[in-house]
């Protein structure tokens, strides 16, 4: 039996190469060994406020672009979150089950809340009980989270044994995955610091942005006053970062990679790191991403049925669950 993995992503525009080589690359590896579960969480991203038609086109584009990143929809089950009932309705029976302490304490939404003091709803607030029913919801052995996600993770677990130690075993408790390779691609502004959407367009090299884009963001990469080229992160963020960039898009390691720029100039390093990414990554996306998002019908159609294959993993487990705490099915 295959372990089952599942994560979700939240429609908020697009992705970078840092997502890119840091896990949607990695989860391509992953597709044959697991059961894995991709959902594109709408029912979370609506509780901060958002522009409908955003909404609307971003998880559409999210779609596709999962898919042009090369997840193949036929081994993994890529859907929309609001495409399947169950998460809402897990959600609810699971709020039965989650004290107002626990979510209290989560930093997230202490986060979040601080940031959107004007709207600190309910689904805010809940918002990891959620997270909790998709990652239940599937009987899920492994969730591959980040930092930020642990707590919240934690908190499934907690939530998936209270419960099974009423009732029985009803859940799958769910663990930390943590995938095996995966570069850690630094900011361009500010290589000390992680590429994030958050810090600024010049920090991020998008998934779709347009060659000429990618070029202008590499040529202005910050390095330092120095002129050799060398792997030393701790005192060459800057150089390090674009050749560990290198290294990912051309599939070699950060020792080849560093021969290859051997003499060179900091220049020469940054024009074929940028047609590095643009040849092996972001052009062969694209071309792939153009033609998903020009199929709407294609791609509603692949929506549909990864929304049914999810279903059919989910029902059985909302199923036992409501018969657990003794609903008439
Ligand atoms: N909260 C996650 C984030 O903001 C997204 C998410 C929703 C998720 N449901 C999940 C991640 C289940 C892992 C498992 O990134």
């Amino acid at each position: 039996m295959k372990k089952t993995i599942f994560s979700g992503m939240q429609p908020t525009g697009v992705a970078h190469i840092g997502n890119y080589f840091g896990a949607i690359k990695n989860w391509v590896s992953l597709q044959d060994e697991y059961n894995c579960l991709y959902s594109i969480v709408d029912l979370h991203a609506i509780t901060i406020r958002q522009n409908p038609e955003e909404l609307y086109q971003n998880t559409l584009n999210a779609l596709a672009l999962y898919m042009a990143c090369g997840l193949d929809p036929d081994k993994n089950t890529i859907y929309i979150q609001s495409h399947y009932h169950g998460h809402a309705e897990l959600c609810w029976l699971l709020s039965c089950f989650t004290y107002m302490g626990e979510l209290g304490r989560m930093t997230q939404y202490k986060d979040k809340s601080a940031k959107n003091a004007d709207n600190i709803n309910l689904g805010l607030f809940a918002y990891p009980t959620l997270q909790t029913a998709d990652i239940l919801l599937f009987g899920t052995h492994l969730v591959p989270v980040g930092d930020d996600q642990k707590q919240h993770l934690e908190l499934a677990r907690d939530i998936a044994i209270r419960f099974n130690n009423i009732y029985g075993d009803v859940f799958t408790v769910p663990e930390v995955f943590t995938p095996k390779t995966g570069a850690r691609i630094k900011s361009l502004s500010d290589p000390t610091k992680k590429m994030s959407k958050s810090d600024g367009e010049a920090n991020y090299v998008g998934i779709l942005d347009p060659a000429d884009v990618v070029m202008k963001k590499f040529k202005r990469a910050v390095t330092d006053s120095d002129t050799e080229i060398r792997y030393d992160p701790e005192n060459k963020a800057g150089i390090s970062g674009l050749l560990e960039i290198y290294a990912a898009a051309c599939n070699v390691d950060i020792a080849a990679a560093q021969r290859e720029f051997e003499g060179k100039q900091y220049g020469h390093l940054k024009t074929t790191v940028a047609q590095a990414v643009i040849d092996n990554v972001t052009t062969p996306i694209q071309t792939k991403y153009n033609h998903l998002i020009k199929n709407p019908d294609h791609l509603a159609n692949i929506a549909k049925s990864s929304a049914e294959k999810a279903a059919s993993i989910g029902n059985p487990v909302l199923e036992k669950t409501k018969k657990a705490v003794g609903l008439v099915l």
